[in-house]
């Protein structure tokens, strides 16, 4: 069953029912003031930083979830009231939809007679969020209506603001002037901004205080200041203060009007807090001009139009047209728009991430620059330069950083020794995709300590040996903490209820091994060899430590570490995992459950270990024989059953959840892309398709996340609920399908020298074609498949003319191109 459609031509998922299994959401926000917002206007605002600077307050984990942006219309007639976006009165409503589309989301609905219709949308450029409503009469008679609309503010730091209540009753503060609610908590003291409400109407009243708008023991469903019909112009001294506004609206038949409300963001200069300057008021010259900008119709619809604008052009960089919709619909709108959220958010905040807990992680963002840097090269330049300054000299990394300072996080430190090589895999990304060789000139810190900068090239090496430095007893990496499956962790033995299996009784100089960091490290040598063949002359030795190494040296070292996996890492049908702290294989037919693992499987096969001697065939075999369901690939099989202090808090998980093999998004794409690397396109696109969202949309009450974005896991075969989506909008899963589609099964893949077209498709493809901008050109591709053959360029012309190879190579200055390729 679904619970709305797509609607491809205004890029928006349309949903017609507002009950949908779970608050679908949607961001609104590009810089540095986002919004969270679901099909019924719940969600929340932060700028910049979802912790600690948190404009309004939700509750989780409450049936229902509490927090938004609630409206309510009131026929003043007949004191009937409702909310037009479904929440919180939950009152019946005809012809409700919910348009979220790039940017922004459209709420409305109909209730006797009465059309109500909000857009929600942060200008490009702006602290701030407009909600445009528009009212219409559709009754043959006059209506006499009353607008309340309600917000709850945050005592900004999110976490504090959970918990705190013996202080935080008593410091809410706000100020109502001209109709407009600022809230202004701890203003007086060390902070110099203030959140503001703001309405184009002016108000017949307005709320501050929480208890006065909703009256004792009532919750938003039923606000006694709405039933009665007049606000109670509270002030909030303490407690939890909200922004609130009652605008009387009468309109003839036929009429409509439109009420604009802002929510907003504002910073003060350090020295211009307060007018007058003695004064506890709050300075407004800079914020005022803002609301007047917004509250008019024209500027507001303007701002809008600018934000599809936006859109337009990013996705611009890459559109295609298959033969599969739901490929086109991916690629085209929402895996790319899906990539910019992970980008902009990181781990942070969603339904899932509580916007309190951890910050960037190392790991995370380097794998989002890998779906995004087409979009904006500019920004992924900056983040890949924020992320090398948080590494350590050792060449590891601080698994994760703060946001707001760059830092690294000391609580959870370092050795998760995967890390550094998803720096090498996004630099890479970043080269092939703009040809910038100067970002490894960039001289960068180390823990960001002024003084230890070096060149970004010698952080790259650093990585790379990083894990020479760290070998086992087989030759293969050692661990760590964990890699990328956080939850394998070989090495620690966390003994007592809640503390961290990552960090609790860590063992420093653990021999437990990875063959998932082995195969990561022979891609990232790989790359390192190919940047290394393009340096000649351009990085200066700085440091006799690092001599700049030839390209030879990585080829040498990817080699040898593929031997060494082929050799210590091969279980007779599939690549092992890892060998415990004790020498144990993990990911073994030997294992009782957990005998074979899904990342070793798709990794190694996709950096082209085994592919020479037959293994990556075998070990994709045994994937597509083991681990494959309807729903998607498992992370392993069988589940673990039991809890083992041995692997730490892989087995913690229920089996069917989670690592514990359930469907990681994740790590499917490698298996597709090692699928397409063998030439299987049509096994891989399969994959692809198993776990493609918009595919999945009929199968929405099964999957229940969003069906236009991925979610990180659905549930495995031991499940209960298996097929059952979570944690979604926040996942590496965006930018790794968006390579294996684009680059890999569509085939048209920025390399260090071009653009290389190596299409791998499903045989009864006939063809399809590519927008793609690449380094300032825009190149039109369309491949013909007349044969129905999966792979092989046979054939290829540029603008009518006959050209070598497969490979468009840039030609400065911009401009068209016409790219027609034939395989066969
Ligand atoms: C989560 C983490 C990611 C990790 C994955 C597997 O998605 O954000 O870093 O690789 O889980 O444990
Ligand atoms: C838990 C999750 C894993 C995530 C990690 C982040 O271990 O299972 O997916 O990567 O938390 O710390």
């Amino acid at each position: 069953m679904r619970f709305g459609h797509f609607d491809d031509a205004r890029r928006e998922y349309v949903i017609t029912q507002p009950d949908t299994p779970l608050p679908w959401m949607n961001y609104l926000g590009s810089e540095d003031y986002f919004a969270l917002i679901t099909n019924t206007a719940g969600g929340y605002a932060f700028y910049r930083d979802a912790r600690l600077r948190r404009i309004t307050r939700y509750r989780y984990n409450v049936p229902g979830h509490h927090g938004g942006r609630y409206l309510y219309v009131r026929d003043d007639e007949s004191a009937d009231y409702w909310s037009p976006g479904w929440q919180p009165t939950q009152s019946p409503l005809e012809n409700y939809s919910c348009r979220h589309g790039l940017g922004y989301t459209i709420i409305g609905s109909t209730h006797a007679g009465i059309r109500a219709e909000t857009r929600y949308f942060v200008p490009l450029g702006e602290n701030l969020e407009v909600w445009q409503t528009t009212i219409t009469n559709q009754r043959s008679t006059p209506a006499k209506l009353s607008i309340f609309s309600a917000v709850e503010f945050c005592l900004w730091d999110a976490w504090d603001d959970a918990t705190n209540f013996q202080r935080n009753f008593s410091t809410g503060e706000v100020e109502v002037e001209e109709g407009m609610v600022y809230h202004k908590t701890e203003y007086r003291e060390r902070r110099r901004h203030f959140a503001y409400f703001a309405c184009s109407e002016k108000p017949a009243g307005f709320d501050t205080q929480r208890e006065d708008f909703l009256g004792a023991y009532r919750g938003w469903e039923r606000p006694s200041v709405v039933e009665q019909g007049h606000s109670c112009d509270s002030i909030a001294y303490g407690w939890q203060p909200i922004g609130s506004f009652h605008i009387r609206v009468t309109l003839e038949p036929g009429e409509e009007k439109q009420i604009i409300f802002l929510l907003g963001y504002f910073e003060n200069p350090r020295d211009g807090k307060y007018d007058p300057p003695d004064s506890q008021t709050i300075n407004k010259h800079g914020v005022k001009p803002v609301i007047a900008k917004f509250t008019d119709r024209t500027q507001a619809d303007t701002a809008f139009e600018a934000l599809r604008a936006y859109w337009d052009e990013l996705l611009g960089a890459l559109q295609v047209e298959t033969p599969n919709e739901h490929v086109d619909r991916m690629v085209n709108i929402w895996n790319a728009y899906q990539c910019m959220a992970t980008f902009n958010i990181s781990r942070s905040a969603s339904l899932f991430e509580s916007g309190i807990g951890r910050g960037l992680g190392f790991r995370d963002s380097n794998q989002d620059l890998l779906g995004f840097v087409q979009m904006v090269p500019t920004r992924a330049r900056q983040r890949i330069l924020n992320l090398a300054a948080t590494q350590l000299p050792s060449g590891g990394a601080y698994h994760q950083f703060q946001p707001l300072t760059g830092l690294g996080n000391h609580d959870i430190g370092s050795n998760f020794n995967d890390d550094p090589h998803w720096l090498v895999l996004a630099v890479g990304a970043y080269l092939r995709e703009t040809g910038d060789f100067s970002i490894l000139d960039e001289c960068i810190p180390y823990d960001n300590h002024l003084g230890s900068e070096t060149p970004l090239y010698e952080h790259l090496q650093r990585a790379v040996q990083y894990t020479l430095d760290r070998l086992g007893p087989h030759g293969l990496p050692l661990i760590g903490r964990a890699d990328w499956n956080d939850c394998l962790n070989l090495n620690s033995h966390a003994e007592t209820p809640g503390e961290s299996f990552q960090t609790a009784g860590y063992k420093e100089g653990g021999i437990a091994e990875s063959i998932f960091i082995a195969g990561l490290f022979v891609a990232s040598a790989r790359e390192m060899a190919q940047i290394a063949a393009r340096l000649t002359g351009r990085i200066q030795e700085t440091n006799a430590e690092f001599e700049v190494k030839q390209a030879g040296y990585y080829l040498q070292l990817a080699d040898q570490m593929s031997d060494t996996i082929c050799r210590e890492g091969w279980d007779g049908e599939w690549f092992l995992r890892a060998y415990d702290g004790a020498g144990r294989k993990v990911g073994s037919s030997e294992c009782e459950e957990g005998k074979i693992y899904v990342e070793p499987q798709g990794f190694c096969a996709m950096a082209g270990i085994g592919l020479d001697n037959g293994l990556a065939r075998q070990a994709m075999d045994s994937v597509r024989s083991r681990l494959l369901t309807e729903h998607g690939l498992a992370l392993l099989q069988p589940a673990y059953s039991k809890y083992d202090p041995n692997l730490g808090e892989i087995s913690s998980y229920p089996p069917g959840y989670k690592e514990n093999g359930g469907i990681f998004c994740h790590n499917n794409p490698w298996a597709i892309i090692a699928e397409a690397r063998m030439g299987n396109g049509e096994g891989a696109l399969d994959y692809y398709l198993r776990i493609n969202p918009s595919k999945r949309e009929a199968l929405s009450e099964l999957h229940r996340c969003e069906p236009y974005i991925y979610a990180q896991m659905i549930a495995g075969p031991e499940a209960p609920t298996h097929g059952e989506a979570k944690n979604s909008w926040l996942t590496g899963t965006a930018a790794w399908n968006y390579v294996a589609i684009t680059q890999w099964i569509l085939g048209i893949r920025p390399e260090y020298d071009g653009l290389r077209i190596d299409p791998c498709i499903p045989p009864q493809w006939n063809g399809f074609s590519m927008r793609r901008r690449f380094r300032g050109e825009r190149l039109e591709i369309t491949v013909h498949n007349p044969e129905g053959v999966s792979r092989g360029v046979v054939r290829m012309s540029i603008d009518g003319t006959e050209a070598e190879g497969n490979l468009i190579v840039p030609r400065p200055g911009g401009g068209e191109r016409k790219i027609e390729v034939w395989l066969g």
